[in-house]
């Protein structure tokens, strides 16, 4: 059986949402019609791919009746359209973050669990096959316990972006990874921020998250680096993943702690340096394969990877960071004005 697909938002992230389908082919999923409120966009999309394009989504939705309406419009606008779509019971896939705010989240929850669609987030880190590797071994006990995890995700200010801060845009995918390797909640939460070229929000931010089972996740995320880095290391009792998910890469650094009773390393004892090897990932697009998991979700009526609920976990966790920055900065104007007083 086919599945009608619609997708509202030709923009950037937009098309490769469309191409994808296009991909996947009319076979599995039929690209039925794209909107897009720019008629550039619009014009540029349905061109290069063929396919009759709307500039109002609601009147593509009546004219089309898809299976499956993909939303990539700008942060700001998921909770309008997304809403929208819920409501009429068709099923969702809506880009990360679920909302820019947890009530307008819980909403679109509310909806789907009414009309009984689906909601899957657009979490692609997921799905990259780098990840899958690093969580396959995780489950079999290769690593013992996690320690602590460490996320940079660095690079330049993507111009486009006017309507969310870099947590909301890329903290997400860090947020959800680590909840997802760690198998646990977050339970504490320390954050800094700075804003130094975004007009409206912060474009760098430094975190600790503290999580139930007394794993440690930090990170890194900005738009200042002038070159792009997306990585991520977990450590544990046996050794530590270094994951580069641009190019799907994963070494493992083994501890070899049971080496040796050699004096001069006996201050050693517990970690010491094994072997480093590159391990076997299946290469393949994770958008592809977060695809493949929607489509399949929708055909056996089973929950996709990441739901709603994963969703608004990721933007209370995000908030939380952003709550916690907010108030050092308090603290920081706060102790400048007393030491002013002081004189
Ligand atoms: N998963 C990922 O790795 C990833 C990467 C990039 C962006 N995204 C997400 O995708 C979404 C879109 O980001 P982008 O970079 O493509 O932005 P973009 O600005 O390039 O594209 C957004 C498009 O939505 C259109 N639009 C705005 N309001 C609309 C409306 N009411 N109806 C129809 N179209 C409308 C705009 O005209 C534009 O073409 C964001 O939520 C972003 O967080 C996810």
């Amino acid at each position: 059986m086919s599945l009608k697909v619609a997708v509202i938002g030709a923009g950037s992230m937009g098309m490769n949402h469309i191409r994808v389908l296009r991909e996947i082919g009319d076979e599995r999923a039929r690209l039925v019609g794209i909107a897009d409120v720019s008629a550039a966009h619009l014009q540029h999309a349905s061109g290069r791919f063929h396919v009759k394009g709307y500039s109002d989504y609601r009147q593509m939705i009546d004219y089309t009746s898809p299976d499956l309406v993909v939303v990539v419009v700008p942060t700001a606008m998921h909770y309008e359209v997304a809403s929208y779509v819920l409501a009429r019971g068709i099923h969702v896939l809506l880009e990360k973050p679920i909302t820019d705010n947890v009530q307008e989240a819980q909403q679109l929850l509310a909806w789907a669990h009414h009309t009984g669609a689906k909601l899957a987030i657009g979490h692609i880190e997921r799905f990259n096959p780098a990840i899958i590797e690093v969580k396959r071994r995780l489950m079999a006990g290769e690593l013992g316990r996690i320690f602590h995890l460490n996320a940079r995700r660095l690079g330049p200010f993507p111009n486009r972006i006017s309507d969310v801060g870099v947590s909301l845009d890329l903290a997400t995918h860090d947020v959800d990874i680590m909840r997802y390797l760690t198998d646990a909640e977050v339970q504490q939460v320390f954050a800094v921020m700075q804003q130094r070229v975004h007009q409206q929000c912060e474009d760098a931010v430094q975190g600790v998250l503290r999580f139930a089972n007394n794993v440690v996740g930090t990170l890194e995320v900005n738009w200042l680096t002038p070159t792009k880095v997306r990585e991520l290391s977990i450590t544990g009792e046996k050794g530590m993943y270094v994951v580069n998910y641009l190019t799907q890469d994963v070494y493992f650094y083994q501890n070899d702690y049971t080496v040796t009773n050699w004096d001069a390393l006996s201050s050693l004892k517990g970690v010491s340096e094994g072997t480093m090897t590159r391990l076997k990932v299946q290469k393949a697009e994770p958008l592809r394969l977060e695809y493949e998991d929607v489509l399949t979700a929708i055909e056996q009526d089973k929950s996709p990877t990441v739901s709603g609920e994963d969703g608004i976990a990721v933007l209370r966790i995000v908030h939380q960071l952003l709550a916690s920055a907010q108030e050092g900065q308090h603290r920081k104007a706060w102790d400048e004005a007393a030491l002013v007083v002081q004189g």
